[in-house]
């Protein structure tokens, strides 16, 4: 039994511990002569293998034009190390690396590369490629220039937007040699070492503020046959279609030939899923030149959609919810198709992209207290292989005197993602494992209205409620709070979280035996292993009756051990 002392968890021995999950970092790892980079499916979930071992990604994007410059990005490295993150997500730039025609600079990506290494941190590059928000702004000048060779979308009264054109093969194929050029020299550079484990297409691509490209190339598009590809992929996947957009096919009659008005009707959303094919067919075109050369996974992320805008008022043609179904059958060099999710219902979001064929990566996200409470939720609940706020650069970082840990009475809140990432680093090898069998779950409770969520895990039900007023505690911290439950034993979880939270549990079958707290631990990880702290078997759970968060548990590094037992 457990005595208190320094120990090991029984579960999750030190030695593997420090082989796996956060033991990433590069400098802890042996040189991989290993396979690239790869998605696996591995029994309840698909996940990422870096080095032969399951990563789950602690990461930050980027402001856009930080990774522009290696001596900007100087300072910002150990910085991003300091707050727990094992992977930048960094842009790389078309008109940086092909900066005339034919002639390819990789000193950034190498230097991107050089200082990622030296502070222990994996890269995700974001090739800003033809696309970037819909704009094409990082494309070099000698293709902006010349819109006759690179032609844009234009509007419905002939005249160029700042956006390549999709349905322009120069486009595409200026593009496919430049990224494959990218991927060759990240394969020459960096195959032993697997600094980059994953790379975005594009990024946040569609139509604003029309709903479709109306060039000449693109009316002849729309009124020729919709492709027999795609026609056969609703017939063969008729069944598993995402239901919205199944309805449309089936409203217009189930057609398997036709063109995109006969197919899918004459509507703007009709334009939506037109540009989705062709937005989808030239990505995939690009990300297959670079899988030639280094087969990286390769996904595509999405603006999403605010409540009832219309297509061309959100962008037409990105990979979203109900386009889903075109992207896959027009993308298949594309693993993961990613919302970026700033709205407020993230958990909503979360579901609609979680599919068979779709293991989650959130490539952007709010960050500060909200962020912390989401990652939480997006790595346990929907077994997200990552997680990644926006603008990292600019996040809080912890101040060097309250490094969470036993012992540690000051309460900071000063750095919340730093916090969240220090506790799930040291968890991330127990997220892994319970990830793939199934014994994992979380909770995030969104803004006031929501007060209590439930969620199932073995036996046992658990009812988290929110234990601050978020109206009256105005503070970040207050507005979401979240859970996450690892189970460790048939009456055992590991139980951590951000913000300020209830907990109580019950059977999951109604009526006796009622379920009491046996008992609740705090841990903290310290030296290198976790490190039993105090018991906690009287107020501060209420005499066996609850478990409490404390909207300082990330900041001192704090989980729970919770026993449960069974009485009449
Ligand atoms: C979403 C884009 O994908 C990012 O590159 C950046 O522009 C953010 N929006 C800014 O909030």
């Amino acid at each position: 039994m457990i005595t208190n002392t320094r120990r090991e968890w029984p579960a999750f021995p030190l030695a593997l511990l420090m082989i796996i999950g956060s033991g990433q970092a590069l400098g802890q790892i042996p040189a991989a002569a290993s396979r690239a980079p790869h998605l696996e499916k591995r029994t309840a979930s698909t996940q990422l293998i870096v080095d032969g071992q399951p990563f789950l990604i602690l990461g930050g994007e980027l402001h856009n034009s930080s990774s522009s410059s290696v001596a900007y990005m100087k300072p910002i490295w150990p910085r991003l190390a300091a707050m727990h993150l094992n992977t930048v997500l960094a842009p790389v730039a078309w008109e940086t690396i092909e900066p005339e025609e034919g002639r390819f600079d990789f000193g950034v990506v190498d230097g991107l590369i050089q200082r990622a290494r030296q502070n222990n941190l994996r890269l995700v590059f974001l090739w800003f490629g033809s696309w970037k928000n819909t704009y094409s702004s990082y494309v070099p000048a000698w293709v902006k220039s010349n819109t006759q060779r690179f032609p844009r979308v234009q509007t419905s009264d002939g005249r160029d937007t700042e956006r390549l054109s999709p349905f322009s093969l120069a486009n595409r194929d200026a593009d496919a040699r430049a990224f494959a050029a990218l991927m060759r020299h990240v394969k020459e550079t960096d195959s032993d070492a697997h600094t980059v484990i994953m790379v975005q297409v594009e990024n946040e691509v569609g139509v604003v503020p029309d709903s479709r490209d109306r060039s000449a190339a693109a009316n002849a598009a729309l009124a020729a046959p919709v492709p027999a590809e795609l026609t056969s992929y609703l017939q063969q996947h008729r069944a598993a279609l995402v239901p919205d957009f199944r309805a449309i096919w089936e409203a217009n009659g189930s057609k398997t030939s036709g063109s995109w008005q006969e197919v899918f009707g004459q509507s703007a959303l009709t334009d939506d899923l037109f540009m989705s094919w062709n937005y989808a067919t030239y990505i995939n075109h690009v990300a297959a030149a670079g899988k030639a050369e280094y087969p990286l996974p390769m996904y595509v992320n999405a603006a999403l959609i605010r409540p009832n805008y219309q297509p061309g008022q959100y962008n037409s043609g990105g990979p979203l919810p109900h386009s889903m179904d075109i992207w896959r059958a027009g993308a298949p060099s594309i693993d993961l198709l990613s919302p970026d999710i700033y709205l407020d219902d993230f958990a909503e979001w979360c579901q609609k992209y979680i599919r068979p064929d779709n293991p989650l990566f959130i490539p952007e996200a709010r960050g500060g207290a909200e962020g912390a409470a989401n990652a939480f939720y997006a790595l346990g609940q929907v077994s997200a292989i990552g997680f990644s706020p926006f603008g990292i650069d600019s996040e809080d970082t912890p101040p060097v005197a309250s490094t969470p840990g036993l012992g540690n009475t000051e309460s900071s809140r000063g750095a919340p993602i730093a916090y969240a990432y220090a506790t799930l680093s040291h968890l991330a090898p127990l997220i892994l494992e319970k990830q793939t069998t199934g014994e994992i779950a979380s909770v995030v409770l969104e803004g006031d209205a929501q007060r209590a969520a439930r969620v199932s895990l073995g036996d046992y039900t658990m009812t988290v409620t929110r234990s601050v007023n978020a109206t009256a505690d105005a503070s970040a911290a207050a507005a979401r709070t979240s859970a996450l439950f690892l189970q460790t034993g048939p009456n055992e979880y590991i139980v951590a979280g951000s913000g300020s939270a209830l907990i109580t549990f019950a059977a999951s079958t109604p009526g006796l035996p009622i379920v009491g707290i046996e008992s609740i631990d705090e841990e903290f990880f310290d030296g290198g292993q976790w490190v039993l702290g105090r018991r906690l078997n009287g107020d501060e759970n209420s005499q066996g009756q609850v478990l409490k968060l404390n909207s300082d548990d990330s900041a001192q590094g704090r989980i729970y051990r919770v026993r449960l037992y069974r009485y009449r």
